[in-house]
């Protein structure tokens, strides 16, 4: 796996994309972030040695490399799910190349489902811890040149870079929520009876992706910040017919105050 990660790396220096200080991983209907970065260039995921290729509607397929605030980093317009039927060493692969490319935070946005109760579509969750319902992604033989057999789970998401997401927040004016994430497969929508089994056992909201990628970044002792995008409610009385198109377009709709809390987050971190 070093091999094909160390190849990759390379592939992407010759391109340019030399030591980036963070990555970001962006989610349904959040890729307009790229357009706030400045000198940037791009690369299709099928052009790039060993990248799995997107097959989702709203999930674009390129790495792109540029400035974001005062920060270099590699946005991933276009991330991987298990339900499209990867395994999940493919969907966190990237995550390891970025790693080996030099990024030092690892920044992460996703739409979910809020089945708190206090919850409105349209809010920004910061993740402040999850629960994982999809296989672990570091099941199988461990590389200790990777990260360790047993790795720590006790601060998945970092203290310091929530701080500093809250202190951004009250900058900007987003008035932002925090809480548990939970990951499941899909690709259904959970039932009704599935989003009050996952309140009951303490997520705030319900999603896709996300974990997989948190899991393997925590494995390479990399620090994390991520955000949900409460596209849709999963509370009893509130629960409504759902398609992707709405999730896409609510998380659409929020796309410019999450773009702006990154920026400021940038400049803090
Ligand atoms: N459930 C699971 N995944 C989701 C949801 C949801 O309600 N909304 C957006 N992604």
């Amino acid at each position: 796996m070093l091999q094909k990660i160390k190849e990759t790396v390379k592939f992407l220096e010759s391109r340019g994309f030399n030591s980036p200080e963070a990555g970001i991983i962006l989610g349904t209907g959040l890729g307009g972030l790229v357009s706030k970065m400045t000198a940037s260039k791009e690369i299709d995921y099928s052009d790039i040695p060993n990248f799995p290729v997107s097959t989702v509607d709203g999930h674009d397929g390129k790495l792109i490399y540029g400035e974001l605030g005062n920060k270099k980093i590699i946005a991933m317009k276009g991330r991987f799910h298990f339900y499209e039927g990867y395994s999940l060493e493919s969907i966190v692969f990237p995550i390891r190349v970025l790693k080996f490319l030099g990024i030092k935070n690892l920044f992460l946005s996703n739409a979910a489902g809020g089945v708190n109760p206090e919850f409105n579509i349209g809010d920004i969750m910061i993740i402040t811890d999850h629960i994982n319902f999809l296989p672990n992604p570091l099941i199988g033989p461990n590389d200790k040149e990777i990260g360790p057999r047993f790795p720590d789970m006790s601060e998945p998401y970092d203290s310091s870079l929530i701080r500093k997401a809250e202190q951004a927040a009250k900058e900007t004016g987003t008035n932002i929520k925090k809480g548990v994430y939970l990951a499941t497969s899909g690709p259904t929508f959970e039932t009704p009876a599935e989003y009050k089994h996952f309140r009951i056992i303490g997520a705030d909201a319900v999603g896709m992706s996300t974990v997989p990628e948190v899991i393997t970044a925590r494995h390479l002792d990399l620090p994390c910040f991520a955000v949900s995008i409460i596209s849709d409610l999963g509370v009893e009385g509130k629960i409504e017919y759902i398609t992707h198109e709405m999730v896409k377009k609510a998380a659409a709709a929020t796309e410019s105050a999450m773009t702006s809390l990154m920026i400021s987050i940038m400049n803090k971190i």
